[in-house]
């Protein structure tokens, strides 16, 4: 499967919230090259047990960020936190059970879920937090991020 490079666009200039998406990626193109080797199952199963965990990881540090400044577009982003949650948990569901092979189409979709999400719901809250910051700045408080 085509390996998929980060963006440097997409970086938010928070170290802990780049990292977790640089994670992210990574591990899907960790899973395109195991099914391109023909890796046995148990290490596919494996890899998406951890890009499953990855993303309640990041949702969660995310979610508390956002809730701690106070974000409006909170409820919003939650609910695609939550669709893509869903999303993988059937995967991996299919994945464990052999109902359902993890394919090209399967990767491009997430790798496009990831971009799109980075763009729009991500660059939405990091524009809110640095305005907030430049607020606090002026006022004489520490920046928050
Ligand atoms: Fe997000
Ligand atoms: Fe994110």
């Amino acid at each position: 499967m085509k390996h998929i490079e980060w963006d440097s666009s997409n970086d938010t200039g928070i170290p802990a919230i780049d990292s977790q998406h640089r994670q992210l990626l990574l591990l899907l193109n960790m899973l395109g090259k195991a099914t391109d080797g023909n890796e046995p199952d148990e290490k596919l199963i494996a890899i998406l047990a951890r890009f499953v965990d990855s993303n309640e990881l990041h949702f969660s540090s995310e979610e508390r960020f956002m809730a701690g400044m106070s974000y409006p577009g909170l409820d919003d982003h939650k609910k695609e936190h939550a669709n893509l949650m869903s999303y993988v948990r059937h995967l991996q569901g299919n994945l464990m059970s052999k109902q359902e092979a993890f394919t090209p189409a399967i990767m491009l979709y997430l790798a496009k879920w990831l971009d799109n999400h980075l763009k729009t719901a991500d660059a939405a809250y990091v524009e809110f937090i640095q305005v907030q910051n430049k607020k606090s700045s002026r006022r004489g408080l520490l920046p928050l991020a």
